[in-house]
């Protein structure tokens, strides 16, 4: 797009661009073009087919030069487009939040396999799901949306994430179901009373190490959304003794981790508390989700103490 003075088609602009783009090492360069294009001209791709021999307004040329050149920085297609899909659902996206993977689609997944395991014992009160580093709020939002009776605390120690997680829960109707939280892990949760039937946290997991050595995409990405401590798993290591204290008996932790750290984060469930614990692939075939069930506390024996002359007592309100 050297030429300034050219009267530029769409056809046109998006061959060069796709040309550009694979130059500059973009994985998928023609898709990119397009939904950069659609985004400068506040199309979708189809529209864009439909009108191909369109030709573009100097503003617009101009605000698609500059969305493509940010492309070839690196910057985020999501974040450009300010959006990302994720269970088939749009959520808005800027660099406060982490943009939502597809691996984290795995643990939803599951996440939905246990509630719809409780949802059928559970009339007399909603269920109670905690989202720990709710980022953007994509499994908050997912989960809210997909299940009536789930109410769901979600939390993040960032304030711009839950401004950007508040926004998509209102995207998407269920903004009342939603009680969001700005603290560290679980410790501001106030009412500790009725235990939530599920807990999902994607925290940062990667190895402090590793970072510098991460694609230059992720680098745009909050540093507090990557920063796993040592060997990725220090946020774990704090979340799972308060999960303990939080989990109804019988509710499930479900964790999303990094391939590789499996056996390690298993051995953060002790048996006397938790059964043992499950991993699931992601689609790659990597490890990523771990998910533990807490064991039911056994079951107190009341007798009766029977002492001449007064009633023991009630063994049912003790
Ligand atoms: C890996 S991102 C995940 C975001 C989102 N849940 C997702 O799946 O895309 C982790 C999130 O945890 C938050 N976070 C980091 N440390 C935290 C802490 N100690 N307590 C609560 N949230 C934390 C970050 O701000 C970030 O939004």
């Amino acid at each position: 797009m050297a030429d300034t003075a050219k009267v530029w088609t769409i056809r046109e602009v998006l061959n060069w661009t796709g040309g550009y783009l694979q130059r500059a090492q973009i994985e998928q360069p023609r898709l990119e073009a397009e939904l950069l294009l659609g985004k400068a001209l506040g199309r979708t791709r189809v529209e864009l087919y439909m009108d191909l021999d369109r030709p573009l307004e100097a503003t617009e040329l101009s605000a698609y030069r500059s969305l493509i050149r940010h492309r070839a920085d690196r910057i985020p297609t999501a974040y450009l487009l300010g959006e990302k899909e994720f269970m088939s659902l749009a959520f808005k996206v800027n660099r406060s939040v982490l943009i939502p993977r597809p691996e984290t689609e795995v643990l939803v997944e599951w996440a939905i396999r246990h509630l719809e395991e409780f949802a059928p014992e559970r009339e007399e009160r909603p269920l109670l799901v905690a989202d720990v580093g709710t980022g953007s709020g994509n499994i908050a939002v997912t989960l809210a949306k997909r299940f009536a009776n789930v109410q769901v605390t979600a939390i993040d120690l960032s304030p711009d994430a839950l401004e950007v997680a508040r926004q998509n829960a209102a995207l998407h109707g269920v903004e009342r179901r939603i009680e969001f939280l700005e603290g560290d892990l679980l410790g501001s949760v106030r009412d500790k009373r009725q235990g939530f039937d599920l807990i999902a946290a994607n925290l940062p997991y990667i190895a402090a190490g590793d970072l510098p050595h991460l694609p230059r995409e992720v680098l745009y990405e909050p540093i507090a959304a990557l920063d796993g401590g040592k060997d990725g798993l220090a946020l774990y290591r704090k979340l799972v003794p308060q999960v303990v204290e939080l989990l109804a008996p019988r509710g499930v932790l479900l964790l999303e981790l990094g391939s590789g750290q499996a056996r390690a984060a298993g051995r953060l469930f002790s048996p006397e508390s938790w059964e043992p614990v499950r991993v699931i692939p992601d689609y790659a075939g990597h490890d990523r989700v771990l998910i533990a069930r807490r064991k039911s506390p056994p079951r107190r024996v009341l007798r009766p103490v029977m002492r001449a002359g007064r009633p023991g007592p009630d063994p049912v309100r003790t």
